[in-house]
């Protein structure tokens, strides 16, 4: 058996409808921003690899310091112990992280560090003897895939099996366009409850929703209003995290901060699974206690993962550093440019950049969910040109790794520009 036939025996694949979905491409090999199938046809990863990758596929320097760790400690349970790893990337982070954070909390993957996020928040009230208990989010929030973070995702249409079992979420419409002042009221309205316990939103960027993109000046307002009320704020910085929009986090866009950070995906630059949730000091105090009922229990197996912790502390470094901080200006520049070059194209509803993200929403039918049939048109296109591109519904989005070059980006573009140019007419044509 080949080794497609033998994944398409034994294995189910996320986000796939297994019976209908063209089979999965083998990717055999990577190097830098390319893919390579065991044919040997060559990808450029335009979106990161679900937006973890940061310095570019076997990073040989990452690799090195994973290596050596492995040499060292792979693994140790983390309750009642400790490893250099975890508290050098502890005090690292803390010194990047927003000033009021002083807490790192660990654990593996993105929809985890919400659910932490959130169940911080829920204890913490509880712990001080306060009734509050409910949660706000955005109604076209998404942050995860457990029962937490499906709850404060907004309605997508993938959560809808479960949607008896979630619990309630309160929900104010994102402040984009003409809903801001919306935003603004509905918040208010339900923080003068005096139940709210936590606001959790995506900084910046709405990402799976649509990469929906908000300012910097609206959300520190938001979150000043949530402190009035004594309402505390969760940052899903999961995408965002690590540079995404132009600034190591979208917080330090803001002037008013955050009591409590999620943060996974580009944390080890993408090379193994980690998450973090930090928090301030007060959230952190009102576990302090001689009470043991007052502590945090919560953990997993691979909590602070000395392997993760080495890959992320690699990146941190390789981040940091002058090429990579170069990089980041050329993509953003880059991406600018060439926002100038398409925007006025009839094909385009929308055209939006935040950082090293650029999104363009295509014209379409008016379907313009996740389930458009324009989207696998699409993805199949820049499949064939040698792109991954993973549209959003309409949106097609570019979220590269940092060591992309200027000219694989204008390979990007120039694809997306002859998609704009043939299959959106194409559509239409099919349509009628
Ligand atoms: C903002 C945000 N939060 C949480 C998650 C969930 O992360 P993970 O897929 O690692 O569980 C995602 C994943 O796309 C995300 O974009």
């Amino acid at each position: 058996m080949t080794l497609l036939e033998k994944d398409q025996k034994y294995i189910w694949h996320p986000y796939t409808q297994m019976k209908t979905a063209a089979p999965p491409l083998p990717i055999v090999k990577a190097e830098g921003a390319w893919l390579t199938d065991e044919h040997g046809n060559k990808y450029i990863d335009a979106i990161a690899s679900w937006w973890v990758n940061i310095h570019g596929h076997a990073h040989p320097y990452i690799a090195q310091r994973v290596y050596e760790q492995f040499l060292e400690l792979e693994h140790v349970i983390f309750a009642g112990f400790t490893h250099p790893p975890a508290v050098e990337l502890a005090e690292k982070l803390i010194e990047v992280l927003p000033d009021n954070q002083a807490r790192i909390f660990y654990s593996d993957n993105g929809s985890t560090a919400v659910e932490i996020g959130i169940k911080m928040a829920l204890q913490y009230f509880y712990n001080k003897g306060e009734k509050r208990k409910r949660i706000i989010a955005f109604t076209e929030a998404f942050h995860g895939e457990t029962f937490g973070a499906m709850s404060a995702s907004g309605d997508h249409d993938f959560n809808t099996a479960f949607a008896d079992h979630l619990f309630r979420v309160d929900r104010v419409p994102a402040p984009i366009g003409d809903r801001i002042p919306d935003t603004f009221e509905q918040l208010e309205a339900l923080l003068q409850t005096g139940e709210v316990a936590a606001f959790i939103f995506e900084p910046l960027v709405m990402g799976a929703g649509g990469m929906l993109m908000y300012s910097p000046d609206d959300l520190d307002k938001l979150i000043e209003l949530c402190h009035r009320y004594g309402t505390l704020c969760i940052a899903d910085e999961v995408m965002t995290g690590f540079y995404r929009t132009g600034k190591f986090f979208a917080c330090h866009y803001l002037n008013n901060q955050p009591d409590i950070i999620a943060m996974s995906k580009g944390i080890t630059g993408g090379n193994l699974p980690l998450a973090v949730t930090s928090c301030s000091a007060e959230i952190f105090d009102a576990f302090w206690s001689d009470d043991k009922k007052k502590a945090f229990f919560h953990g997993h197996s691979y909590t602070a993962n000395p392997l993760g912790c080495a890959a992320a502390l690699a990146s941190m470094e390789l981040i940091q550093a002058e090429t990579c901080q170069n990089q980041l200006k050329m993509i953003q520049e880059s991406h600018q440019e060439y926002f100038q070059e398409i925007k006025d194209h009839p094909s385009i509803v929308d055209i939006r950049q935040t950082g090293t993200i650029l999104a363009i929403e295509f014209k379409t039918d008016g379907q313009t969910n996740y389930f458009n049939n324009l989207r696998d048109r699409l993805y199949n296109f820049f499949l064939e040109k040698g792109l991954l591109l993973r549209p959003l519904g309409n949106v097609v989005y570019i979220l590269p790794p940092y060591c992309i070059t200027a000219n694989e980006l204008r390979t990007i573009y120039d694809a997306i520009t002859l998609a704009l140019d043939t299959l959106v007419n194409q559509h239409e044509t099919s349509q009628t």
